[in-house]
């Protein structure tokens, strides 16, 4: 099945925005810099990723007439509030288990950001002590399990929507829109950078842009200081996405790429440079980022195009793709 065959439900606004940070650009001295903005793709509790990933599972999720979207992440997990608004936007229940991924000491952790929108929206929200993890939980299989003994039909969506059958798709769609709006712009970004935790963003994007006639770089960096799970994951799910969309070939080890060195020692807790990659990106582009994820892939940017990995003739895009709620959590940081 080619990847336009397989049911989309509308969630996003339509194309995400591309536009250029020119003067993160002169600042760094290098590199020509664009963002594509998946922090405003929809109307839906300020999307993000998981919104675009949830275009290709809800049409499942009808099919299986299921009522109840069941799904995990940390206490400030984005994916978990895209997929309340989602549920709450459909008419679903959502119960979400939320655990204790980071050991952060911000005493309204579990109050304010991403867990205080997915209780307005009216998720079931259920707290659980488990660490940091993208594998299967068994806290998840017991909500799981908890909506069926009371009747309800669950839809299970994992950690970041990844580890599912359709988790590829939403970003291999990502990279037919990045072309498309190549041509409107007259321009080819020949490296994106993209962060990288449950995978299937970055793997996706590598699925998508391998049917493509011009190849490029799809730099992930890495934010889940586990670096060898999150390659793994990755190529699983890129090569997984590649058969689904019939890409024709495998895909080759050296087009899966993630990089280190940005996420400190553990998910979730900033360090330095995720700080003055925030600062810069707000201070010179007024462009919001978050602690957790996108203030790592930038600070991997900044540092690939400052020491001139990335040649100062590229074009570089960078994805970002949401998660400033989270920041309310950090105010100890940012003050
Ligand atoms: C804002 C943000 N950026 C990046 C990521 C990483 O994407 P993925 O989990 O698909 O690797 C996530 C989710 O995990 C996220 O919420």
């Amino acid at each position: 099945m080619a990847l336009s065959d397989f049911d989309r439900y509308p969630l996003t606004f339509g194309p995400s925005p591309v536009h250029e940070l020119p003067r993160l650009s002169r600042h760094l001295g290098g590199a020509r810099i664009w963002a594509k903005r998946e922090d405003v793709n929809s109307g839906l509790a300020f999307g993000g990723n998981k919104t675009r990933k949830l275009e290709y599972l809800i049409p499942d999720a009808l099919a299986s007439g299921a009522d109840t979207l069941v799904s995990i992440g940390g206490l400030q997990s984005n994916h978990t509030r895209q997929v309340a608004a989602v549920a709450a936007k459909l008419g679903f229940k959502a119960v979400l288990v939320q655990e204790s991924w980071v050991d952060w000491p911000d005493p309204l952790n579990d109050r304010v950001g991403n867990i205080l929108l997915s209780r307005l929206m009216g998720a079931d929200v259920r707290l659980s002590n488990e660490g940091f993890g993208i594998g299967f939980k068994s806290s998840w299989e017991e909500a799981i399990a908890d909506v069926e003994a009371s009747g309800g039909k669950p839809y299970a969506i994992p950690a970041g929507a990844s580890d599912h059958k359709l988790g590829g798709l939403g970003f291999a769609n990502w990279a037919y829109e990045v072309e498309q709006q190549e041509k409107e712009l007259g321009i080819f970004f020949d490296t994106i950078v993209v962060c990288a935790v449950t995978g299937s963003t970055q793997a996706g994007m590598i699925a998508g842009f391998a049917g493509q006639e011009r190849m490029r770089r799809i730099i992930g960096i890495d934010a889940s200081a586990k670096i060898s799970e999150t390659r793994d994951q990755v190529a699983r799910i890129a090569r997984n996405t590649a058969q689904l969309i019939d890409l024709g070939r495998e895909l080759r080890d050296d087009e899966i790429f993630i990089q280190e060195g940005w996420a400190g020692d553990y998910y979730g807790i900033p360090v330095d440079s995720t700080n003055a990659a925030m600062r810069l990106t707000g201070s010179l582009e007024g462009m919001i980022i978050d602690p957790v994820y996108e203030g790592k892939s930038m600070a991997g940017l900044i540092d690939l195009v400052s020491g001139g990995e990335i040649s100062n003739d590229s074009n570089v895009l960078f994805a970002h793709l949401g998660g400033q709620p989270a920041i309310n959590a950090y105010s100890a940081l940012y003050h």
